[in-house]
């Protein structure tokens, strides 16, 4: 049976770790781990992503998928929708320099969000949990949801990628959402 896994929160230092690499000769002993994720994931409806050091465990893993509707404040018309996949050891390249600022949310900074610029568009590549590598280009808010989610792997929070502070607070207060949005 898949375990209920406790989140780390903003101040516990795995969120501060660069983690580490998995390897690759050794996936399966990650899979017990990766079915726990989803299966908290999914326990918290509003969320998209989850990175393993936000269940405190310090390797190179996140799990996401993207919902079928959007609500308009991320300032995006649609989404091709992506089931719920782990992604190990991923990798980043920026396409193009362009950024867009959007609203964020993060499972560690609970009921916060704030208005974080990201590349528009980027290619990542990862490892599957069968060891078979997949490259992808992601724009808009596919490739938001990417790179929030690599953050988490490299001890970053989406404050630190925040250049205007005067957009971070408490969603009640800033947003002031309907049950039926999603987030990251
Ligand atoms: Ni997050």
């Amino acid at each position: 049976m898949p375990k209920l896994l406790s989140f780390t929160h903003m101040g516990n230092p795995v969120l501060k770790q660069v983690a580490e690499p998995v390897n690759l000769k050794h996936i399966e002993n990650y899979h017990e781990l990766i079915h726990d994720m989803m299966f908290t994931l999914k326990q918290q409806n509003k969320r998209l992503g989850l990175a393993a050091p936000q269940v405190n465990v310090s390797k190179r893993i996140f799990i996401f998928r993207l919902p079928d509707k959007i609500h308009p404040r991320y300032g995006v018309e649609s989404v091709e929708p992506m089931d719920l996949h782990a992604l190990i050891n991923p990798e980043v390249t920026v396409i193009s320099n362009e950024q867009l600022v959007g609203w964020e949310a993060c499972i560690s900074l609970p009921a916060l969000v704030g208005k974080v610029p990201r590349y528009k568009k980027i290619s990542y590549s990862f490892y599957d949990i069968l060891g078979e590598k997949h490259t992808r280009v992601a724009e808009g808010f596919h490739a938001r949801v990417v790179q929030h989610e690599m953050d988490h792997l490299n001890g970053i929070l989406f404050p630190d990628r925040m250049t205007d502070l005067t957009t971070f607070g408490f969603e009640d207060e800033l947003i002031k959402p309907n049950s039926h949005e999603r987030e990251l």
